[in-house]
Order: structure tokens, then C-alpha cells, then sequence
């Protein structure tokens, strides 16, 4: 275990204390397996332990936990604005729920255990019935046990079809998860270590895209590629750069937001956030080009590789189509006679607490909470009895100003709204961009917007699973 606490923590370097961020040999192409979708209507889920080839088909089988025997599961197929219906059945030895990440439903199929469902016990069922409003893409994992839970492969996309299709060659989704193995590819123990609960988080040694780590992707010359990115890591944030290319960035966190290329090339992804990008495949008929992740300083790793045929150019022009998506249903008003509240994140190593902590039970595996908002610490994955730090009357439009006191990175996640972007630091967000989690860098202030339109308890809370164990999460109530 390196000790890396003498590095500057405000720069984007960070803590991956206790990790070894080499990357597992890169073995075999691993196809994806992204098309075994269910399609919408009567869905099962059996979540189960079960054996996945992460590491590729030449490299041991790692002992995960899974949705219908596969990692990720299957992608949930969903069309906007019909009905759907999900019979989750778990054969765990623990509780678990699904949470639909991003999608804009009724708060009793929100998946959270004790506070809008029982928790699904094992050898027991639960139905989720719901009708998603957005087209887009979003994700499903537990909401139980989260951090061992989605650290030992419970993680799946739901994409939510356009009324009309967009006109594109492909479609790809990449769900990215981050997984930290033993040599010998099994799952590493230490889940919940207060040291990381207090830093960065657990951050793995294996990045896979669809499953499996992955040496290259096929591209043809000429296509348009829509693809859908979601990163479904525990802890890792990405900064995804295509060499040779220029992704222009369509939706964030399932909404269709103005297009526009990255900051610097960089597709920025925090755990739990979504970005669809239209792809022109501008490179050379047999030539291949890395996609690099360049987050963290010094730890720079290839996540796979475009790999031209060599078939020619598709189309002898870019296909010159509108890149914008058909907007979302997404209420809207006047945010400027918006009521206005602010939320303060607060703790972690470094950071102190601005208040008193009032802790509410604990459960964190040896340590109290390390993170609190507005002075309170609510730890584990949700539970009955948690009262909302606010409270508004349904309709309100609402502006929240987050405020991240602490020296660490906090992608911030609230259920059953998506906001829209206001400011980051005072400066306005120069583009219509809706989002469900918010990437806060250490100090940053940012402000957001929503109409409170869907009635219940919600959770607002840091996607960084050792962060939300440890105390980084509250409840805002819609009345
Ligand atoms: Cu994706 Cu409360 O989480
Ligand atoms: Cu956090």
C-alpha cells in the first residue's frame, strides 16, 4: 500500500491509496455482449451469484454477483412513454432492490429498502412497474449492500428507445465498470475500508468495457457511431479521449442536451453519469486509434482501441444530419423566482467538518461516517425514518446551490428529477444541459434547477460508493 497522502489534493491528481492502478494484462477482444437486451413489456431479472471472464477468455473466471448470470446484465430495452414491467427475484443470501438510475418514476419504484420499498429478501420477489417519460440512457443497479453489491458485477443500461429513431449506422452502448482483483482475478476483499471511505473511494485495477477488458473495438470507415458511455464504476472517474476523433457530446445523464464537442477533447465521466456522443469515424481504413483515460495524473491507461476495417469509407461525406436529439418531457419554469436552498458537502480526509456531526446509525465496517451534508450524516444505502433536510411543495420550482467544502471529487446523484445546470463556480452553463449527477471538483459551487413535480422522499447522495456509506447522502421530500 503506496503512501500517497503527501500529494496535492486539489489538483484532479488523487488518492488511489491502497490501489494499484496497473491494469491487468490486456488479453484477448472480447465482444461485446451489449445486444442481449430485453425488450420492453414483461421483463425477469434472477439476481444470483455467478462466474464472469473479465479479465478475457484465456484468463481465470472471477466469482461475481450477477443479473441473470451475466455482467453487466442484460440491457433493459425500454420505449419512452410505455408501460413497463419488471419482476426482480433475488437468490442472494442478502436483501437487495434495483434502483432505475435517471428514470423519472413513481417514488415507490424507486428501490431504495425502508424508505420507498421492503427490501427484496432472499428467495423473494419484487415487482417494478413503471412508465419512463425520457428517451435516453440510463442504468439499474442495487441499492442494498451498494458497495459490495455493484463492486461485485450488479450493473446494467436501460436504454429507453426514441419515439422516432435517430438516424445513426450504430448504435453502441459501453457500460464501463471498475473492478479491483486479486492475481489470481477474484474480487479483492477490504469493501468498506474507512481509510478509502474518507479519500477516493475504492478505485479498482481493471477497467471493462461490456464485461470484459477489451483490446479493441471494430470501426468502418465513414459511419456514424451513436455512442451511449455509462460508468457504472464504484469510485473511478474517467476522462475518455478518442484519438484521431472528434465526439461531439448529444446527451448527459440520458437527456439530450445543446451538441457540443468535450473541453479539451476529454469526455469527463463521473461513477454513474451517462454521455451519448454521435461518433464520425473519420479515421483510416485500417488504422487503429486509442481511447485513453487520462483522469488521474501519472495513471493514464488505454481502455481499448478503434480498429478500422478495411472496407471503404461508408459514406463519401460525413452524413450531414441534425446531431441534436428530440428533447425530453422535462418540466420547466421560470428559475429565477425559484426558491432557493443550498446544500453543503462536507468531511473526508483533509476536509473538516464545518458543524457538529449528527450521525444517524451507522454501519460502516470499523469507522463512523466521514462525510456529511449540511451537518448530517446519513450512512448505508437508505433505510426507514430518514428525515428530508427540505421539504417542497410539489410544483415549486426550486434552485439548489451545492457546495463542495470538502478536498475531494463528488459526483452528486438525486432521484426522480433530473436539473437542469445553472452555474458552475458563478459562471453560467454556457448550453442546455440536464443532468441527474453532477461531477463536483474540491471546492466547486454549482447550481441547479428542477420543478419538485414528482411527489415522495428522495435521495440526494454522492455516487462514490464508499462516500454514500460513509455519510454523503440525504433525503429532500416533495409533498
Ligand atoms: Cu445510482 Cu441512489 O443511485
Ligand atoms: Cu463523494
Amino acid at each position: 500500500m503506496s503512501s500517497n497522502l503527501g500529494r496535492s489534493m486539489l489538483r484532479r491528481s488523487l488518492l488511489l491509496a491502497g490501489t494499484g492502478l496497473a491494469l491487468t494484462p490486456r488479453l484477448q477482444f472480447s465482444p461485446a455482449h451489449a445486444d442481449a437486451s430485453v425488450a420492453s413489456g414483461n421483463i425477469r431479472i434472477t439476481v444470483a451469484p455467478g462466474r464472469a471472464r473479465l479479465v478475457g477468455p484465456d484468463g481465470p473466471e472471477t466469482e461475481v454477483w450477477a443479473y441473470d448470470g451475466i455482467v453487466p446484465g442484460r440491457v433493459v430495452r425500454l420505449r419512452q412513454g410505455e408501460p413497463a414491467r419488471v419482476v426482480v427475484e433475488n437468490q442472494l443470501d442478502e436483501d437487495t432492490t434495483v434502483h432505475w438510475h435517471g428514470i423519472r418514476l413513481p417514488n415507490a419504484m424507486d428501490g431504495v429498502p425502508g424508505l420507498t420499498q421492503p427490501p427484496i429478501r432472499p428467495g423473494e420477489t419484487f415487482v417494478y412497474e413503471f412508465t419512463p417519460p425520457d428517451a435516453g440512457t440510463f442504468w439499474y443497479h442495487p441499492h442494498a449492500n451498494s458497495l459490495q453489491q455493484l463492486g461485485r458485477g450488479l450493473a446494467g443500461a436501460v436504454i429507453v428507445e426514441e419515439r422516432r429513431p435517430v438516424a445513426v449506422d450504430r448504435d453502441v452502448l459501453w457500460l464501463l465498470s471498475d473492478w479491483r482483483l486479486t492475481s489470481k482475478a477474484q474480487i479483492a476483499a477490504g469493501f468498506g475500508n474507512a481509510m478509502e471511505a474518507a479519500m477516493a473511494g475504492r478505485i479498482g485495477s481493471t477497467v471493462t468495457l461490456n464485461g470484459a477488458v477489451s483490446n479493441e473495438q471494430p470501426a468502418r470507415a465513414g459511419e456514424r457511431l451513436r455512442l451511449r458511455l455509462v460508468n457504472g464504476a464504484l469510485a473511478r472517474i474517467m476522462a475518455l479521449r478518442i484519438e484521431g476523433h472528434r465526439p461531439v457530446i448529444v446527451a448527459i445523464d440520458g437527456q439530450p442536451c445543446t451538441p457540443h464537442e468535450p473541453e479539451g477533447g476529454q469526455i469527463l465521466l463521473g461513477p454513474a453519469m451517462r454521455v451519448d456522443v454521435m461518433l464520425d469515424m473519420q479515421g483510416e481504413p485500417g488504422r487503429s486509434y486509442a481511447i485513453v483515460d487520462d483522469f488521474y495524473d501519472g495513471h493514464s491507461y488505454v481502455l481499448t482501441k478503434l480498429v478500422y476495417g478495411d472496407e471503404p469509407r461508408l459514406h463519401r461525406q460525413p452524413l450531414g444530419a441534425t446531431l441534436e436529439l428530440p428533447r425530453n418531457p422535462l418540466p420547466v419554469s421560470d428559475f429565477s423566482i425559484a426558491e432557493r436552498h443550498e446544500l453543503a458537502l462536507e468531511g473526508g480526509m483533509m476536509g473538516g467538518m464545518r458543524r457538529g456531526m449528527a450521525g444517524m446509525r451507522g454501519g460502516m465496517m470499523g469507522g463512523g461516517p466521514s462525510w456529511a451534508i449540511n451537518g448530517m450524516s446519513m450512512t448505508g444505502d437508505g433505510h426507514a425514518g430518514m428525515e428530508p433536510a427540505l421539504t417542497f411543495q410539489r410544483g415549486r420550482s426550486v434552485v439548489l446551490t451545492l457546495r463542495n467544502d470538502t478536498a475531494w471529487w463528488h459526483p452528486m446523484h438525486f432521484h426522480g428529477h433530473s436539473f437542469l445546470l445553472l452555474r458552475r463556480n458563478g459562471m453560467p452553463v454556457p448550453r442546455r444541459q440536464w443532468q441527474d449527477t453532477v461531477l463536483m471538483a474540491p471546492r466547486d459551487v454549482v447550481e441547479v434547477a428542477f420543478v419538485a413535480d414528482n411527489p415522495g422522499d428522495w435521495m440526494l447522495h454522492c455516487h462514490v460508493m464508499d462516500h454514500q456509506m460513509a455519510g454523503m447522502m440525504t433525503v429532500l421530500r416533495v409533498a
